[in-house]
């Protein structure tokens, strides 16, 4: 089976061309770098020790897809490629509606042109809003609350109605809940540009000393400890997730929908534990106020996944921390090369 990754070079889909290749796939990554790094690429070539062709393409381009898709002919596309940061979704949502539904109206107008019947699709735990009984269950009403996650939804919607008339299609929409974690080679991880948004890369770049302090967004949740609950995935589990799906597209039609996560609950100070554990370092931190628009709690119900696709996390929140943390000993500066690095101090 040859997978068109769509957003191959990114933090999810670089671990999810690994894990394809060594379960005998050939790929075909495509990516504009908008968010990534070539040398995330050139590391998927060192680890699986395979050629692995790659286009700079920029996927809401009509032209460009079909020259991709007339090329390399895939059996089947994962994809990846999106903008999927919430914040900037609020100041600029017309790039979010341009990127996310440009490139899957683009990969599915070339998928119909081309035969192409297997689509998997990131979708993401952020649809389902606050609010949700936890843990939360896939028929759960979608009442997500900014326009990165109204992007998912929509292009949910967009791909139940394609999955209606082409019932010869299997399309897969899997919602991650929060990925986190790195490739245990420490090759490739999670380079984010700038200052992070999401707590696991903040905490790394803590620990690493090149951020003073991590500010922990409240303590007065209804929770444990008063802060927030996520569920936490290693990055690797949720690249097998995608190697089962793609799997059961070859056997099967229909629209399907399955939540990727742990089905554990971790607060924010459990997690700033862990990597104080599994590092040796100190990650000084400051209690600020609630991030607005944060759920207090999140967490999967996963039983449809393991019931339907076989699949089951099975790395814990140790293993998340300390793959996070070699990969951050391994590229200080993640995939650049400068070693120019930002230092805050308190
Ligand atoms: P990422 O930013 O590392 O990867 C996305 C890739 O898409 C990047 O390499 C970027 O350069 C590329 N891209 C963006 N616009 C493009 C375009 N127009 N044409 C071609 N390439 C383009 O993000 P990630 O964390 O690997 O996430 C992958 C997918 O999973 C995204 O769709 C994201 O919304 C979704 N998701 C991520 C998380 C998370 O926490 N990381 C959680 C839920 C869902
Ligand atoms: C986790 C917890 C914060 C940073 C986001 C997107 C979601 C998905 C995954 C793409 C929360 C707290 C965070 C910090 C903190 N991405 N926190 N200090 O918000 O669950 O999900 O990423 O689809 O759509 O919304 O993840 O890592 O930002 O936050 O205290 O500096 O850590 O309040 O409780 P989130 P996160």
């Amino acid at each position: 089976m040859k997978v068109l990754i769509t957003g191959g070079a990114g933090y999810i889909g670089s671990h999810t061309a690994v894990e394809l290749i060594e379960a005998g796939c050939r790929i075909v990554i495509a990516d504009n770098f908008s968010n990534s790094s070539l040398e995330a690429v050139k590391r998927i070539r060192t680890i699986t020790d395979s050629e692995v062709p790659c286009y700079f393409a920029d996927l809401r381009r009509e032209e460009t897809v079909t020259r991709i898709f007339r090329n390399e002919r895939p059996d089947a596309v994962i994809h990846f490629a999106g903008l999927k940061a919430v914040g900037e979704s609020n100041e600029q949502p017309v790039a979010y509606f341009d990127h996310n539904l440009g490139t899957m109206i683009q990969i599915l107008k070339a998928m119909r042109a081309f035969n192409c019947l297997n689509l998997v699709f990131s979708s993401s735990a952020t649809v389902y809003g606050d609010g949700a009984q936890m843990p939360v269950t896939e028929d759960a009403p979608l009442l997500t609350t900014n326009p990165y996650g109204r992007t998912k939804k929509m292009i949910e919607e967009m791909l139940m109605d394609t999955s209606a008339a082409y019932p010869e299609m299997c399309i897969t929409a899997l919602r991650y809940f929060n990925p986190i974690g790195a490739h245990r080679s420490g090759l490739i991880g999670e380079d984010p540009l700038g200052i992070p948004n999401n707590l696991a890369p903040f905490v790394t770049q803590v620990a690493a000393g090149r951020r003073g302090y991590l500010q922990v967004f409240g303590n007065d949740y209804e929770t444990a400890d008063g802060t927030g609950i996520r569920d936490y995935i290693h990055v690797q589990d949720l690249a097998r997730g995608h190697i089962a799906a793609i799997n059961k597209g070859k056997v099967r039609n229909g629209y399907h929908v399955y939540n990727l996560g742990t089905g554990y609950g971790t607060s924010v100070l459990e997690l700033v534990h862990m990597f104080r554990f599994v590092s040796g370092r100190k990650i000084p931190y400051v209690i600020t106020k609630r991030r607005p628009g944060d759920a207090a709690v999140s967490f999967a119900n996963t039983c449809k996944a393991e019931k339907e696709l076989g699949w089951k996390a099975m790395l814990g929140l140790e293993d998340m921390c300390r793959d996070s943390w070699n990969w951050q000993q391994k590229n200080p500066a993640g995939y650049r090369s400068d070693n120019m690095m930002e230092v805050e101090t308190s």
